[in-house]
């Protein structure tokens, strides 16, 4: 992964030109009562530099004439390393992570202003540390200060993610590669959750299925909590107390992924536990399946990214008419959003390092993100029949038989050079596979 972050760095450095980049690791773990809980680095930091530890700092000063990037770390320190793990420490940056020069963090405030004074721009994201916050701004008033001896030195201050971002939405072939890994595990932990998942037994215990295969394939885990709905708590987006018992006839929604070499994974099956849909659900199914099917069609390159919700949103109002839920002309319906009582949420996001990965959607009203090879989405339509929903003035009562039922389908979608690819194809989703 050298070359590979090596790439990155440059990618990043050739759009920054005569700026200099600084990146915050992710801060300490989590401690709660002195346990500490498990460290994630913060995703940018990881991307440029493959680093896995707190308390570091990344410089990328590409106009710098010997120094283009380095790192400050925590210093080795054989006692704290008893306690709390391996350190890396000053020496190993360099040779480990490629960086040019390396310093102990706490030596940051007398290294830092030398990668400073001849940068016309500083590249920061301010992040949730505040006080980190405040270093880079102290250091750009001093550099301000002493800008009129020196006729040199950062003038502005931009956030890096508008740069950043943008590179990281495109994946490369070896992020590819963890993307497909990530993919694959999640696939084989819904395939063996469905044969699993019977009548009787309790969400949390699908859950555990789930869950123990991502691990022993090596995932680092969940890539978001696991939600295991059955009946209506599929009808809560976000439900992962997973703790009711699954009766006969629910529908089990399950939405997890897992995180592999940082990567995530993020796929949705909703099947009926007893193998067999009821109609009510199997005519919601059949309409959520062919807003999926066709939002997926639109992923394409050179398509707009909007389209496939666009799409996702037409054939769900177009079914929820037909079944009489709601009522109305079409377009009208959909210009009044008066589909939003039922499908809440969008159609995807982008999938990388992040969950919710970065990149916009939208630049500006009228321009679109165009999707283009490499880029990752998922598609995402559902339809939830929420308890206690009350139709809009102008529509009809709800009936009770479609009351309480939840169903979403989820497919991580790379977009290719002629179409797209379904990274997550091997969990069935057809009614036919989906029946006993
Ligand atoms: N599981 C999170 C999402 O689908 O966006
Ligand atoms: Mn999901
Ligand atoms: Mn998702």
């Amino acid at each position: 992964m050298h070359t590979e972050h090596q790439q990155r760095r440059d990618r990043l450095m050739a759009k920054i030109g005569n700026g200099t980049a600084i990146f915050r690791s992710a801060p300490m773990a989590v401690m709660h009562n002195d346990v500490e809980y498990a460290y994630r680095q913060d995703s940018n930091f990881y991307y440029l530099t493959g680093f896995n530890e707190a308390q570091a700092v990344a410089v990328l000063a590409p106009h710098h004439p010997e120094h283009k990037f380095i790192l400050f770390v925590q210093p080795k320190d054989r006692e704290k390393e008893v306690w709390s793990g391996y350190r890396c420490g000053v020496e190993a940056a360099k040779e480990m992570y490629g960086a040019d020069e390396a310093y102990p963090i706490h030596e940051l405030d007398e290294k830092l202003p030398q990668y400073l004074e001849k940068a016309d721009k500083i590249y920061y994201h301010l992040g949730r540390d505040r006080a980190f916050n405040e270093t880079v701004l102290n250091h750009w008033q001093k550099m301000m200060r002493t800008y009129p001896r020196r006729g040199t030195g950062p003038t502005a201050i931009e956030d890096t993610a508008t740069v950043l971002h943008a590179l990281r939405l495109t994946k490369s072939e070896a992020e590819l590669k963890l993307m497909r890994k990530a993919a694959n595990i999640a696939v084989e932990a819904h395939n063996h959750a469905m044969k699993f998942a019977t009548p009787g037994c309790y969400e949390y215990e699908v859950q555990a299925e789930i869950e123990h295969i991502f691990r022993l394939r090596g995932a680092m885990g969940p890539a978001y909590p696991s939600i295991v709905a059955a009946g209506k708590n599929a009808c809560v987006l976000h439900y992962i107390e997973n703790d009711s018992q699954i009766q006969n006839d629910d529908l089990l929604l399950i939405d997890a992924g897992c995180s592999y070499g940082y990567y995530n994974s993020d796929i949705t099956r909703t099947f009926p536990v007893n193998g067999k849909f009821t109609p009510e659900q199997k005519i919601l199914y059949e309409i959520v399946l062919e807003a999926q099917k066709q939002a997926i069609s639109q992923v394409k390159p050179g398509n707009p990214y909007n389209l496939a919700h666009d799409v996702a949103v037409r054939i769900i109002t177009e079914g929820l008419v037909e079944i009489g839920i709601l009522k109305g002309e079409i377009d009208k319906l959909i210009e009044e959003e008066k589909y939003k009582p039922f499908y809440m949420h969008k159609t995807g996001h982008w999938l990388g390092l992040d969950v919710h990965d970065v990149g916009v959607y939208q630049h500006g009203e009228d321009k679109p993100q165009i999707l283009q090879p490499g880029q990752i989405t998922t598609v995402e339509p559902g339809i939830y029949i929420v308890p206690d929903t009350k139709p809009a003035e102008d529509q009809p009562e709800i009936d009770s038989r479609w009351v309480g039922i939840g169903i979403r389908i989820e497919d991580d979608v790379l977009i290719t050079d002629t179409g797209n690819e379904v990274l997550t194809a091997g969990v069935p989703k057809e009614v036919s596979d989906l029946e006993r």
